[in-house]
């Protein structure tokens, strides 16, 4: 487990901490700086706090901060033989892994209204062909579960770590698991998962989560890790997407030349950037106040991992985006979700309006144009395949 800076150094509360920042002659703001995002102290910094703290090394610090580079690693590699000796203990008797029963359950899934690392622990190794994950991003955001979205950023490491380790134990060989966050928190998941699987795609969501702020760049896209376990993923349902044209006109943005008729009629290639993913704003579609997913997202990522009958696992159920994609494409699911869960079995009371979309969603996809942007380019003479 990592540690923050200050709890190495025994800094338990403010009134230490400015007095230590004192005695180094450093600004308190520059110790809350490395302590609050777990960054390892520069040269200077380090023989300061070395000075004041003869008591600790500074490979005691790398290490307990969870700061492992080629020196530590050299060291343990050079002592592995003693540390073996300490060992990481086995289960002798590895428990009985088995689920209870759900508290909410349909002809396809199971939803256990608990934390998901607890529940991870009663499922089997290897069993999930998907795993889909958008945990809660440390930014403060009010939850329904009244869940602190604000710990420090060890705090919030150490319980990713937790958390996805579990997630990459159940995983099928073969399967494929998907993490959407902020691109700041998902380099460090990716650190971890690089360990354990294999990435296959880190995809750009174009999608501005923020505003604007002075001095940075404008945030506008959210990462998705695609990693699978293995080589080979079991799945991969390609899909292909129509052409983007005028929306006023349904005339060509981009200049296909000679090149129209070597144009996959099923539709452009999907590429690593995701430019059709939006929030879901409208009432209409809304089905909780905040952090919910669109359903053409996950019905991406569930076509193109699995085929029906598979299994799709989503640690943070939330409003239940991923248990109702799963269902209305016939795989088998297991959710979990620490708040209320009401708002989920609503969902499901009556699924014709999702369905609906879907089909949509389906119906649009795997060709160069919809039938709705045939119509437009009929009527305003732009070329279609058939007539070329
Ligand atoms: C970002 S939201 C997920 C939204 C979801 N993808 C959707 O489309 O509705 C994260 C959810 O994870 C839940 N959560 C947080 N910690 C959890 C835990 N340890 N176990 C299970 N659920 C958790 C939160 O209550 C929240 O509803």
């Amino acid at each position: 487990m990592r540690e923050d800076l200050y709890s190495i150094l025994e800094i338990s509360d403010r009134e230490i901490a400015k007095s230590f920042a004192k005695k180094l002659k450093v600004k308190i703001g520059t110790l809350d700086y490395f302590n609050d995002n777990c960054i390892y102290p520069d040269a200077d910094l380090i023989k300061k706090i070395l000075d004041e703290r003869p008591n600790l090394s500074e490979i005691e610090i790398k290490i307990r901060l969870g700061h492992i580079d080629n020196e530590v690693l050299t060291l343990l590699q050079n002592n592995v033989k003693n540390i073996a000796e300490y060992g990481i203990p086995t289960q002798a008797n590895p428990f009985q892994r088995q689920l209870p029963e759900p508290n909410f359950a349909t002809p396809l899934g199971r939803l256990f209204n608990a934390d998901c690392i607890q529940t991870m622990r009663n499922m089997d190794d290897n069993t999930v062909d998907l795993i889909f994950a958008d945990p809660p991003f440390n930014l403060d955001k009010k939850y329904e579960s009244g869940m602190n979205d604000k710990i420090s950023k060890t705090e919030y490491l150490n319980w990713t770590e937790e958390w996805v380790s579990e997630c990459v134990r159940i995983l099928k060989p073969g399967g494929a698991l998907f993490i959407w966050n902020l691109p700041q928190w998902n380099t460090y998941t990716a650190e971890i998962l690089n360990r354990y699987l294999n990435l296959r795609h880190w995809i750009v969501a174009d999608m501005k989560y923020s505003l604007p702020i002075a001095n940075r760049l404008y945030p506008a896209h959210y990462s998705l890790l695609y990693y699978i376990k293995g080589d080979q993923p079991n799945r991969f349902n390609k899909e292909g997407l129509p052409l983007e044209i005028c929306r006023h006109c349904g005339g060509d943005i981009k200049d296909y030349g000679g090149y129209k008729n070597k144009l996959n009629t099923e539709g452009m290639s999907l590429t690593d950037v995701w430019k059709d993913i939006s929030p879901v704003r409208h009432k209409k579609y809304k089905n909780r106040a905040s952090n919910e997913l669109p359903l053409n997202l996950l019905e991406r990522i569930i076509s193109l991992s699995t085929n029906e009958g598979d299994l799709v696992f989503d640690p943070f159920g939330g409003s239940g985006t991923t248990f109702v994609v799963s269902e209305i494409l016939n795989r088998r699911w297991i959710g979990t979700e620490i708040g209320p869960i009401d708002l989920i079995q609503e969902r499901f009371e009556d699924l014709s309006f999702p369905t609906f979309l879907i089909n949509d969603i389906q119906n649009s996809k795997n060709a160069l144009f919809t039938e709705d942007m045939k119509k437009i380019r009929r009527k305003n003479n732009h070329w279609l395949p058939e007539n070329l």
